[in-house]
Protein backbone atom coordinates (compact mmCIF):
# COMPACT_ATOMS: atom_id res chain seq x y z
CA UNK A 1 0.00 0.00 0.00
CA UNK A 2 1.39 3.32 -0.83
CA UNK A 3 0.60 6.30 1.12
CA UNK A 4 1.80 10.17 0.90
CA UNK A 5 3.53 11.76 3.68
CA UNK A 6 3.99 14.94 5.04
CA UNK A 7 8.43 15.84 5.10
CA UNK A 8 8.22 19.58 5.70
CA UNK A 9 6.16 22.36 7.19
CA UNK A 10 6.50 26.14 6.66
CA UNK A 11 4.02 29.37 7.53
CA UNK A 12 3.84 32.74 7.27
CA UNK A 13 2.15 35.88 9.00
CA UNK A 14 2.32 39.38 7.75
CA UNK A 15 4.35 41.68 10.41
CA UNK A 16 1.07 44.05 11.79
CA UNK A 17 -0.35 43.12 14.24
CA UNK A 18 -3.95 44.14 15.50
CA UNK A 19 -4.52 43.69 19.12
CA UNK A 20 -8.02 43.46 20.53
CA UNK A 21 -6.80 46.88 22.61
CA UNK A 22 -6.41 48.76 18.82
CA UNK A 23 -9.91 47.37 17.87
CA UNK A 24 -11.29 48.93 21.25
CA UNK A 25 -10.17 52.28 20.17
CA UNK A 26 -12.08 51.69 16.82
CA UNK A 27 -14.86 50.05 17.79
CA UNK A 28 -17.70 49.23 20.61
CA UNK A 29 -16.07 46.46 21.91
CA UNK A 30 -14.12 44.78 24.42
CA UNK A 31 -10.40 43.06 24.82
CA UNK A 32 -12.74 40.93 28.19
CA UNK A 33 -15.40 40.22 25.41
CA UNK A 34 -13.51 38.83 22.56
CA UNK A 35 -10.92 36.55 25.11
CA UNK A 36 -14.33 35.54 26.95
CA UNK A 37 -16.35 34.68 24.05
CA UNK A 38 -13.56 33.30 21.26
CA UNK A 39 -10.04 33.51 23.27
CA UNK A 40 -8.73 35.62 20.78
CA UNK A 41 -6.24 38.51 21.72
CA UNK A 42 -4.51 39.76 18.29
CA UNK A 43 -4.30 39.42 14.63
CA UNK A 44 -1.49 39.70 12.01
CA UNK A 45 -3.15 42.23 9.03
CA UNK A 46 -1.76 41.78 5.49
CA UNK A 47 -0.33 45.51 4.17
CA UNK A 48 -2.01 47.01 1.42
CA UNK A 49 -0.52 45.25 -1.45
CA UNK A 50 0.30 42.09 -0.07
CA UNK A 51 -1.76 39.65 -1.90
CA UNK A 52 -2.41 35.85 -1.00
CA UNK A 53 0.09 34.59 -3.26
CA UNK A 54 2.81 36.51 -1.59
CA UNK A 55 2.01 34.88 1.67
CA UNK A 56 1.63 31.38 -0.13
CA UNK A 57 4.73 32.15 -1.47
CA UNK A 58 6.85 33.13 1.83
CA UNK A 59 4.69 29.95 3.86
CA UNK A 60 5.71 27.69 0.51
CA UNK A 61 9.65 28.56 0.61
CA UNK A 62 9.82 27.62 4.48
CA UNK A 63 7.93 24.16 3.78
CA UNK A 64 10.07 23.62 0.96
CA UNK A 65 13.81 24.48 3.08
CA UNK A 66 12.28 22.55 5.70
CA UNK A 67 11.77 19.64 3.57
CA UNK A 68 15.38 19.96 1.38
CA UNK A 69 13.14 19.93 -1.78
CA UNK A 70 14.05 22.19 -4.67
CA UNK A 71 11.57 24.35 -6.73
CA UNK A 72 12.06 21.94 -9.36
CA UNK A 73 11.46 18.84 -8.03
CA UNK A 74 7.55 20.19 -7.08
CA UNK A 75 4.79 18.99 -9.54
CA UNK A 76 1.79 19.57 -8.13
CA UNK A 77 0.55 22.85 -6.21
CA UNK A 78 -2.29 23.03 -4.50
CA UNK A 79 -3.57 26.31 -2.82
CA UNK A 80 -6.32 26.35 -0.29
CA UNK A 81 -7.82 29.82 -0.17
CA UNK A 82 -11.22 32.08 -0.08
CA UNK A 83 -9.39 35.24 -0.81
CA UNK A 84 -7.55 34.79 -4.02
CA UNK A 85 -5.30 37.79 -5.72
CA UNK A 86 -8.04 37.41 -8.79
CA UNK A 87 -10.29 35.82 -10.62
CA UNK A 88 -8.37 33.65 -12.77
CA UNK A 89 -5.54 32.61 -13.26
CA UNK A 90 -6.01 30.19 -10.17
CA UNK A 91 -3.72 31.41 -7.13
CA UNK A 92 -2.05 28.39 -6.96
CA UNK A 93 -0.48 28.99 -10.57
CA UNK A 94 0.13 32.66 -9.45
CA UNK A 95 2.31 30.93 -7.14
CA UNK A 96 3.80 28.36 -9.20
CA UNK A 97 5.17 31.11 -11.21
CA UNK A 98 7.05 33.26 -8.26
CA UNK A 99 8.32 29.76 -7.36
CA UNK A 100 9.48 29.67 -11.18
CA UNK A 101 8.20 26.10 -11.67
CA UNK A 102 7.09 25.95 -15.07
CA UNK A 103 5.79 21.99 -15.03
CA UNK A 104 3.58 19.83 -12.79
CA UNK A 105 -0.49 20.76 -12.41
CA UNK A 106 -1.72 23.90 -9.97
CA UNK A 107 -4.72 24.22 -8.82
CA UNK A 108 -6.78 25.96 -6.31
CA UNK A 109 -9.48 24.44 -3.66
CA UNK A 110 -12.39 26.62 -2.13
CA UNK A 111 -13.98 25.05 1.10
CA UNK A 112 -13.09 28.04 3.39
CA UNK A 113 -11.78 26.96 6.70
CA UNK A 114 -11.79 23.37 5.78
CA UNK A 115 -9.54 24.57 2.45
CA UNK A 116 -6.45 23.38 3.90
CA UNK A 117 -8.05 19.74 5.33
CA UNK A 118 -9.98 19.52 1.69
CA UNK A 119 -6.39 20.49 -0.32
CA UNK A 120 -4.25 17.85 1.67
CA UNK A 121 -7.46 14.98 0.91
CA UNK A 122 -7.03 15.95 -3.01
CA UNK A 123 -3.18 16.08 -2.75
CA UNK A 124 -2.59 12.95 -0.46
CA UNK A 125 -4.53 11.02 -3.19
CA UNK A 126 -2.71 12.71 -5.90
CA UNK A 127 0.41 11.61 -4.14
CA UNK A 128 -0.35 8.47 -2.61
CA UNK A 129 -1.70 6.61 -6.14
CA UNK A 130 1.60 7.62 -8.01
CA UNK A 131 0.50 10.40 -10.58
CA UNK A 132 2.64 13.07 -8.90
CA UNK A 133 6.09 12.44 -6.80
CA UNK A 134 6.08 15.70 -4.48
CA UNK A 135 3.15 18.06 -4.03
CA UNK A 136 3.42 21.41 -2.21
CA UNK A 137 -0.20 22.14 -0.30
CA UNK A 138 -0.79 25.64 1.29
CA UNK A 139 -3.45 27.23 3.23
CA UNK A 140 -3.32 31.06 2.32
CA UNK A 141 -5.71 34.07 2.86
CA UNK A 142 -6.06 37.66 3.32
CA UNK A 143 -9.14 37.30 5.30
CA UNK A 144 -9.12 41.01 6.38
CA UNK A 145 -10.55 41.93 3.27
CA UNK A 146 -13.47 40.71 3.55
CA UNK A 147 -14.67 41.87 6.69
CA UNK A 148 -16.75 45.14 6.90
CA UNK A 149 -14.32 46.89 9.97
CA UNK A 150 -17.32 48.55 12.03
CA UNK A 151 -18.86 45.44 12.48
CA UNK A 152 -17.92 44.31 15.75
CA UNK A 153 -19.63 40.82 15.45
CA UNK A 154 -17.34 39.63 13.03
CA UNK A 155 -14.35 42.01 12.70
CA UNK A 156 -12.80 40.85 16.11
CA UNK A 157 -12.98 36.87 14.42
CA UNK A 158 -10.07 37.35 11.96
CA UNK A 159 -6.73 37.14 10.49
CA UNK A 160 -4.55 36.91 7.53
CA UNK A 161 -1.72 34.25 7.16
CA UNK A 162 -0.47 31.20 5.11
CA UNK A 163 0.95 27.53 6.43
CA UNK A 164 2.18 25.04 4.09
CA UNK A 165 3.13 21.43 3.81
CA UNK A 166 5.19 19.13 1.16
CA UNK A 167 4.04 15.78 0.68
CA UNK A 168 6.16 12.93 -0.98
CA UNK A 169 5.05 9.02 -1.88
CA UNK A 170 5.91 6.73 1.16
CA UNK A 171 5.57 3.48 1.89
CA UNK A 172 4.51 3.65 5.41
CA UNK A 173 1.73 5.88 6.84
CA UNK A 174 1.77 9.15 6.55
CA UNK A 175 -1.25 10.11 5.67
CA UNK A 176 -3.71 7.52 6.58
CA UNK A 177 -7.37 8.57 5.80
CA UNK A 178 -9.16 11.50 5.40
CA UNK A 179 -13.18 12.42 6.03
CA UNK A 180 -14.31 15.48 3.68
CA UNK A 181 -17.86 16.00 4.08
CA UNK A 182 -20.21 19.57 2.68
CA UNK A 183 -23.60 20.19 2.88
CA UNK A 184 -25.07 23.02 1.60
CA UNK A 185 -28.13 23.32 2.81
CA UNK A 186 -25.87 25.98 5.56
CA UNK A 187 -24.64 28.63 3.01
CA UNK A 188 -26.84 31.12 4.64
CA UNK A 189 -25.03 31.00 7.99
CA UNK A 190 -21.86 32.18 7.04
CA UNK A 191 -21.04 33.61 4.01
CA UNK A 192 -19.70 36.18 1.58
CA UNK A 193 -22.63 36.60 -0.58
CA UNK A 194 -21.55 39.53 -3.28
CA UNK A 195 -19.86 39.07 -6.21
CA UNK A 196 -18.49 40.85 -9.40
CA UNK A 197 -20.62 40.89 -12.46
CA UNK A 198 -20.96 43.35 -15.45
CA UNK A 199 -18.20 45.51 -13.75
CA UNK A 200 -19.99 45.75 -10.67
CA UNK A 201 -20.12 44.64 -6.88
CA UNK A 202 -23.74 43.01 -6.75
CA UNK A 203 -24.66 41.85 -3.23
CA UNK A 204 -23.23 42.44 0.22
CA UNK A 205 -19.19 41.69 -0.02
CA UNK A 206 -18.81 41.45 3.51
CA UNK A 207 -18.62 38.48 5.48
CA UNK A 208 -22.11 37.54 6.95
CA UNK A 209 -22.30 35.05 10.13
CA UNK A 210 -24.90 33.85 12.16
CA UNK A 211 -22.49 32.92 15.18
CA UNK A 212 -24.24 30.54 17.04
CA UNK A 213 -25.69 28.53 14.33
CA UNK A 214 -22.41 28.32 13.29
CA UNK A 215 -21.13 27.46 16.84
CA UNK A 216 -23.40 24.79 17.25
CA UNK A 217 -22.94 22.98 13.71
CA UNK A 218 -19.00 23.40 14.40
CA UNK A 219 -19.25 21.50 17.97
CA UNK A 220 -20.87 19.00 16.05
CA UNK A 221 -19.64 18.32 12.94
CA UNK A 222 -16.26 18.20 14.41
CA UNK A 223 -16.72 15.93 17.00
CA UNK A 224 -18.14 13.52 14.37
CA UNK A 225 -15.51 13.51 11.83
CA UNK A 226 -12.72 13.25 14.59
CA UNK A 227 -13.98 9.93 15.38
CA UNK A 228 -14.64 8.86 11.98
CA UNK A 229 -10.68 9.20 11.25
CA UNK A 230 -9.99 7.50 14.50
CA UNK A 231 -12.52 4.57 13.94
CA UNK A 232 -11.67 4.25 10.63
CA UNK A 233 -8.14 3.22 11.59
CA UNK A 234 -8.52 1.49 15.07
CA UNK A 235 -7.54 4.55 17.31
CA UNK A 236 -9.33 6.15 19.94
CA UNK A 237 -8.96 9.72 21.24
CA UNK A 238 -5.92 8.97 23.68
CA UNK A 239 -3.91 7.44 21.50
CA UNK A 240 -3.37 10.86 19.55
CA UNK A 241 0.00 12.20 20.24
CA UNK A 242 -1.35 15.85 18.70
CA UNK A 243 -4.60 17.26 18.09
CA UNK A 244 -4.45 20.05 15.44
CA UNK A 245 -7.67 21.74 15.11
CA UNK A 246 -9.29 24.71 12.59
CA UNK A 247 -8.45 27.79 15.04
CA UNK A 248 -11.77 29.50 15.08
CA UNK A 249 -12.74 29.87 18.97
CA UNK A 250 -10.85 28.16 21.75
CA UNK A 251 -14.54 27.29 23.35
CA UNK A 252 -15.11 25.11 20.17
CA UNK A 253 -11.66 23.84 19.95
CA UNK A 254 -12.04 22.85 23.74
CA UNK A 255 -15.34 21.19 23.52
CA UNK A 256 -14.37 19.33 21.11
CA UNK A 257 -10.79 17.91 21.85
CA UNK A 258 -12.96 17.09 25.91
CA UNK A 259 -15.96 15.38 23.60
CA UNK A 260 -13.02 13.29 22.13
CA UNK A 261 -11.00 12.58 25.27
CA UNK A 262 -8.09 14.72 23.82
CA UNK A 263 -6.56 15.98 27.14
CA UNK A 264 -6.24 19.86 26.32
CA UNK A 265 -2.13 19.84 26.76
CA UNK A 266 -2.25 17.65 23.54
CA UNK A 267 -3.92 20.37 21.62
CA UNK A 268 -2.43 22.80 19.31
CA UNK A 269 -3.93 26.68 19.65
CA UNK A 270 -2.39 29.29 18.14
CA UNK A 271 -5.96 31.23 18.10
CA UNK A 272 -5.12 33.50 20.74
CA UNK A 273 -2.23 35.61 18.53
CA UNK A 274 -3.29 34.34 15.13
CA UNK A 275 -7.38 34.77 15.37
CA UNK A 276 -8.94 32.73 12.62
CA UNK A 277 -7.09 32.53 9.46
CA UNK A 278 -9.63 30.15 7.71
CA UNK A 279 -7.84 28.12 5.03
CA UNK A 280 -4.32 28.99 6.72
CA UNK A 281 -5.38 28.24 10.20
CA UNK A 282 -4.21 24.43 10.44
CA UNK A 283 -1.40 24.37 8.96
CA UNK A 284 -0.18 27.36 10.40
CA UNK A 285 -0.65 25.98 14.29
CA UNK A 286 0.84 22.41 12.30
CA UNK A 287 3.86 24.57 11.69
CA UNK A 288 3.95 26.16 15.23
CA UNK A 289 4.10 22.67 16.77
CA UNK A 290 6.49 21.65 14.21
CA UNK A 291 9.12 24.29 14.55
CA UNK A 292 8.90 24.38 18.61
CA UNK A 293 9.54 20.51 18.66
CA UNK A 294 6.22 19.42 20.01
CA UNK A 295 5.31 17.64 17.49
CA UNK A 296 8.11 15.03 16.02
CA UNK A 297 8.91 11.99 13.42
CA UNK A 298 5.76 9.18 14.47
CA UNK A 299 3.49 11.21 15.82
CA UNK A 300 0.01 10.63 15.75
CA UNK A 301 -1.59 13.68 14.42
CA UNK A 302 -5.53 14.39 13.63
CA UNK A 303 -6.18 17.79 12.00
CA UNK A 304 -9.47 19.18 11.33
CA UNK A 305 -11.47 21.85 10.14
CA UNK A 306 -15.25 23.32 9.73
CA UNK A 307 -15.96 26.29 7.65
CA UNK A 308 -18.93 27.80 5.11
CA UNK A 309 -20.37 25.71 2.76
CA UNK A 310 -20.41 24.56 5.37
CA UNK A 311 -18.01 22.01 4.98
CA UNK A 312 -16.18 20.09 7.48
CA UNK A 313 -13.51 17.46 7.54
CA UNK A 314 -10.48 15.82 9.25
CA UNK A 315 -7.44 13.84 8.18
CA UNK A 316 -5.48 11.60 10.55
CA UNK A 317 -1.41 11.21 9.75
CA UNK A 318 1.96 9.57 11.12
CA UNK A 319 4.09 12.48 10.79
N1 LIG B 1 -17.77 43.13 21.19
C1 LIG B 1 -18.73 43.41 22.08
N2 LIG B 1 -20.00 42.98 21.96
C2 LIG B 1 -20.28 42.21 20.89
C3 LIG B 1 -19.30 41.88 19.93
C4 LIG B 1 -18.00 42.38 20.12
N3 LIG B 1 -16.99 42.11 19.25
N4 LIG B 1 -19.88 41.10 18.98
C5 LIG B 1 -21.16 40.96 19.33
N5 LIG B 1 -21.40 41.62 20.48
C6 LIG B 1 -22.65 41.74 21.22
C7 LIG B 1 -23.85 41.52 20.32
O1 LIG B 1 -24.20 42.70 19.63
C8 LIG B 1 -24.90 41.09 21.33
O2 LIG B 1 -25.38 42.24 21.98
P1 LIG B 1 -26.97 42.45 22.18
O3 LIG B 1 -27.38 41.29 23.06
O4 LIG B 1 -27.04 43.78 22.85
O5 LIG B 1 -27.54 42.38 20.80
C9 LIG B 1 -24.11 40.31 22.36
O6 LIG B 1 -22.73 40.69 22.18
C10 LIG B 1 -24.23 38.82 22.21
O7 LIG B 1 -24.06 38.49 20.85
P2 LIG B 1 -24.05 36.99 20.37
O8 LIG B 1 -23.84 36.96 18.89
O9 LIG B 1 -25.28 36.31 20.92
O10 LIG B 1 -22.77 36.46 21.12
P3 LIG B 1 -22.27 34.99 21.30
O11 LIG B 1 -22.16 34.71 22.74
O12 LIG B 1 -23.01 34.03 20.42
O13 LIG B 1 -20.79 35.09 20.72
C11 LIG B 1 -19.53 34.54 18.77
C12 LIG B 1 -20.58 35.43 19.37
C13 LIG B 1 -18.22 34.75 19.49
C14 LIG B 1 -19.37 34.91 17.31
C15 LIG B 1 -19.98 33.08 18.91
O14 LIG B 1 -21.30 32.91 18.45
C16 LIG B 1 -19.10 32.16 18.17
O15 LIG B 1 -17.96 31.96 18.51
N6 LIG B 1 -19.59 31.53 17.08
C17 LIG B 1 -18.79 30.71 16.23
C18 LIG B 1 -18.50 31.51 15.07
C19 LIG B 1 -17.14 31.29 14.52
O16 LIG B 1 -16.25 30.73 15.10
N7 LIG B 1 -17.01 31.77 13.33
C20 LIG B 1 -15.78 31.72 12.67
C21 LIG B 1 -15.99 31.42 11.27
S1 LIG B 1 -16.60 29.86 11.06
C22 LIG B 1 -15.42 28.87 11.26
O17 LIG B 1 -14.28 29.15 11.12
C23 LIG B 1 -15.87 27.59 11.69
Amino acid sequence: MAYSKIVGTGSYLPERVVTNQELESRISTSDEWIVSRTGIEARHVAADGELTSDLALRAAQNAMTAAGVSADEIDLIVVATTTPDMVFPSTACLLQAKLGIKRGAAFDVQAVCTGFIYALATADKFVASGAHKCALVVGAEVFSRLLDWNDRRTCVLFGDGAGAVVLKPSDAPGIYSSHLHADGSYSHILRVAGGIAEGQIRGNPYLEMDGQAVFKLAVRVLDECSREALEHNGFKGSDLDWFVPHQANLRIINATADKMGVPRERVVTTVARHGNTSAASVPLALDKAVRDGRIRPGHLVLLEGVGGGMTWGSVLLRF
